[in-house]
């Protein structure tokens, strides 16, 4: 039996990758391990959180003890390990917080893992720990050069401390692989959109803004590129590629969905306003041009054509129409974006938005 431990479970890709593996492997063992920061809720796992192979764990991923005595107890066969803290603009606020989860938290993973599996008569056989990253570790590619994407063969040059953090964790597990014989696997994918996104990121954010008539804070002129994935399309490939990966590989995730903040802000506010019975187009004049993010990367771009030719995965959704079921979903679930987006959020966009 595979027992497989999911962490940062709670947050917005976790929560569609416990909901994936739950339903798809009755037989597998679940355990989302997840501190339950800001940015992970329970109420994401509402639907299968009584399903008999999964459980919950809250603890930090930093805390080396608890996860290799959950290692021992649930003889864990599989890590995927998604706990981060994600969002830029904090990062540039709080580098420590990003050092402390994403790399000493990495690092502590790793390591309950090794000796764990080391301590088994079987080692490493059988077992696998795949690191979830980010395209965002490549740095940026120009808008000159748009033939240009990032290729599991680009040099690692991330420019923010959320980057470097991740980069760094990254350079660790391969690490454990190349020092130890870890089975690992990396993944590096695009911007991800969809449902249980926390509304601090670009589309939720706007949507919600939207819907209260909130002025929409672009940075810069919103000439910036990024690539966008669906998330339940993310989810899949995890699925396929803890599967059928090869160790020690690097996969690029990415739909090859290239869009200019500016004209995905425009989408938003035209499918928002659809949908709410406003006249398409009524709420273009939220748009506000303000201070650009320090250090903003220009472009993201995901060349992902080896997993879609060795592991035959390749996205399902266009993205209009995953723009409009993402929409939907915020609009008909008024009552989640109401319960995070209290208290201390206001507190966190008072202060962010201070002097701009
Ligand atoms: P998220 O911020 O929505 O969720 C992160 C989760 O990790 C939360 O549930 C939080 O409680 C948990 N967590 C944070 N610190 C923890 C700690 N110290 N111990 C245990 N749990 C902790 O993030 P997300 O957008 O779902 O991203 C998940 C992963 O995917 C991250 O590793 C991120 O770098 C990567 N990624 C995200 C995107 C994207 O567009 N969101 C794209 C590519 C890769
Ligand atoms: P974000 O969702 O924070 O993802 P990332 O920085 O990881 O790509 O931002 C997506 C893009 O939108 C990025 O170019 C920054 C920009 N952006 C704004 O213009 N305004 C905002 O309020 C936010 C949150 C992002």
């Amino acid at each position: 039996m595979k027992s497989i431990i999911i962490t940062g479970g709670a947050g917005f890709i976790g929560s569609h990758v416990v909901r994936l593996f739950v339903n798809k492997y009755p037989d597998y063992r679940i355990i989302n391990l997840d501190k339950l920061t800001y940015a992970g809720n329970l109420v994401n796992l509402k639907d299968i959180e009584d399903k008999p192979n999964y459980r919950f764990v809250r603890a930090d991923i930093c805390d080396f003890d608890t996860i290799y005595a959950l290692m021992q107890e649930e003889h864990v066969t599989g890590i995927i390990h998604l706990a981060a803290e994600s969002h830029v603009d904090r990062s540039i606020k709080d580098p420590f917080t990003f050092a402390r989860t994403n790399v000493m938290g990495t690092l502590s993973l790793l390591q309950a893992a090794k000796l764990y599996w080391e301590s088994l008569p079987e080692k490493y056989e059988g077992k696998r720990f795949y690191h979830i990253s980010t395209d965002e570790v490549y740095g940026a590619l120009e808008l000159e050069h748009p033939e240009i994407l990032f290729t599991e063969e680009t040099k690692y040059n991330p420019h923010s401390p959320y980057s470097a953090s991740k980069a760094s964790s990254d350079h660790f597990v391969r690490a454990f692989h190349d020092t130890y014989g870890m089975p690992t696997i990396v993944t590096n994918c695009s911007n991800n959109y969809g449902p249980y996104q926390f509304p601090e990121k670009l589309i939720p954010l706007f949507i919600n803004n939207i819907r209260h008539r909130k002025p929409l804070p672009v940075y810069g002129k919103g000439e910036n590129i990024r690539d966008w994935l669906f998330v339940e399309d993310h989810a899949r490939a995890i699925d396929i590629i803890y599967h059928k990966g090869v160790i020690a590989e690097t996969y690029n995730i990415g739909g090859f969905n290239e869009w200019k903040n500016i004209d995905i802000i425009k989408t938003v506010i035209k499918t928002v306003d659809r949908l709410l019975g406003r006249p398409e187009g009524a709420d273009m004049d939220l748009i506000t041009f303000v201070t650009d993010r320090a250090g903003h990367d220009l472009r993201y771009a995901i060349d992902s054509r080896k997993l879609q030719r060795e592991l035959g995965w390749e996205p399902s959704l266009q993205f209009e129409e995953g723009i409009e079921r993402t929409v939907r979903w915020y609009l008909d679930n008024q009552e989640w974006l109401d319960n995070i987006t209290s208290g201390d959020y206001e507190k966190y966009y008072e202060d962010m938005y201070k002097n701009r």
